[in-house]
């Protein structure tokens, strides 16, 4: 069998690895997280710090990955500890992570397979809150579709990096791109969208609280797929002759539009009905469903968006996954088959846990935080952004600007016109910005 004698494999085309990427970046953090988080810190200032934090933050952590991967051609653990053994322990937070997200992303992605299947059947009837509430927290159905939407992962990561990550990403992130676009136009063009709209792009600066710079970073880490070392995993199967600087530029401007396509899809519906913007995580799964209910044709509407979401998860999850197995593969010669369904079974134990916290467990608190929450916390909040510290300090003091920049431009072949820039900003800019928000977040700095 062709995956087993070569189980790393290698990207069939620079586009593809283009469209992986994006697809790895463009998820739940898009559709879900970023129009409520949006929703509940003010609008158009939170999306401007967002905004800020990707071009300064978001591109030098995508770019310094991306070297690291190429360069070593390695797992992101392999690659820390061969370029230096004292950062081998970034990787494994990183690996680490990979297992954490994928624990609740399971379970959200679980979810919008059971919309999809409703919408399907006609919508939500009765009241979507309590429809929403009753069905997150029982005991069996949510952890029946977080099985189906883990299966669905495994199944495109066991079929390799060609034939199974680029394959899907190649389908499913241009299908995306067109729903949004119908999605955003039938939003922006109901009665009443200009009071969503001026809200969204609005600043009102006396919302930008520390918190909300917080979330924003967090958000923006989740969001590009930053800081766990899934851009060195997806760099490492990218072949010399590629523009790694234009690639980390393309793929978190592909990232930002869709998240600021999903606040036009979503916001300018949310205020055209009469709903709330700050209804937090349930803006997707109550408030949506009540508009689709409210516009003509909604069901056709509903359907379309979760699958749409479907498709940003899954080709998100995939990454998550693809991490946690490039290690396995790469580091103790595991088949694929073998490393994808032996780490997914271990991985849906945590999507149980975190299920069950939403309902049956939801008394078992750490640091006031259900399993669910902790794990999002945990990850977005805390590892995400010490990975993407410690990437800054590896490049810019340890291994060292020069060479990164020599794998960027391999060795002058591509031009690197934002070197300049970027060498400062690894240095410097986001190693200190990333610093003093996680400082402040642990209560050690206080702004
Ligand atoms: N970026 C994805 C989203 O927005 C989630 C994700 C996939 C991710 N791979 C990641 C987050 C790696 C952090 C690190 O939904």
């Amino acid at each position: 069998m062709e995956k087993d004698t070569n189980s790393r494999g290698q990207w069939a085309s620079n586009l593809g690895f283009i469209m992986a990427a994006a697809g790895s970046a463009v998820g739940l953090g898009n559709l879900w997280k970023f129009p409520y988080l949006a929703g509940q810190n003010g609008g158009g200032a939170f999306v401007l710090v967002y905004l800020l934090i990707v071009v300064f933050v978001g591109f030098t952590i995508m770019l310094g990955e991306m070297a690291i991967g190429r360069a070593t051609g390695l797992n992101a653990i392999g690659a820390y500890k061969k370029l230096s053994k004292k950062f081998t322990w970034v990787g494994m937070a990183g690996v680490l992570s990979g297992f954490l997200i994928l624990g609740f992303y399971n379970v959200v992605g679980g979810w919008v397979i059971n919309y999809i299947i409703k919408f399907i059947g006609g919508g939500i009837s009765g009241d979507p809150a309590a429809y929403f509430g009753g069905f997150i927290s029982s005991a069996t159905a949510p952890v029946i579709y977080a099985l189906l939407f883990s299966v669905a992962t495994a199944l495109i990561v066991w079929k390799g990096i060609s034939g199974g990550i680029e394959k899907a990403s190649k389908i499913m992130m241009p299908a995306l791109f067109i729903m949004l676009i119908v999605i955003v136009i039938r939003s922006v063009t109901l009665p009443g969208a200009g009071a969503g709209l001026s809200y969204y792009l609005t600043p009102d600066f006396s919302k930008l609280t520390p918190g909300a710079i917080v979330a924003a970073l967090g958000q923006v880490f989740f969001s590009l797929s930053l800081g766990m070392g899934c851009m060195i995993t997806y760099g490492s199967y990218l072949n010399k002759n590629e523009n790694l600087a234009a690639d980390a530029l393309i793929v978190p401007f592909m990232d930002t539009a869709v998240a600021l396509l999903a606040g036009f899809a979503i916001l300018p519906a949310v205020f055209a009905f009469g709903f709330e913007p700050g209804a937090g995580p349930g803006l997707m799964f109550i408030t949506l469903p009540q508009v689709f209910a409210s516009m003509p044709a909604g069901t056709l509407f509903g359907i379309m968006f979760f699958v749409l979401v479907l498709f940003a998860a899954i080709t998100s999850s995939i990454s998550l996954l693809e991490v946690c197995c490039a290690y396995v593969i790469d580091e103790f010669n595991w088949s694929r088959t073998k490393a994808t369904w032996g780490l997914s079974i271990i991985i849906f134990v945590l999507t149980i846990l975190s299920s069950l916290s939403m309902g049956p467990m939801s008394g078992f608190l750490i640091i006031g935080k259900n399993f669910f929450d902790l794990l999002d916390f945990l990850t977005a909040n805390i590892l995400l952004p010490l990975g993407g510290l410690m990437m800054c300090i590896f490049i810019g003091y340890v291994w060292g600007v020069d060479k990164a920049a020599d794998e960027i431009t391999q060795g002058g072949k591509f031009a690197f016109k934002l070197r300049g820039f970027w060498t400062i900003m690894v240095k410097f800019v986001a190693p200190i910005a990333v610093g003093i928000v996680f400082l402040n977040m642990l209560g050690i700095l206080k702004f």
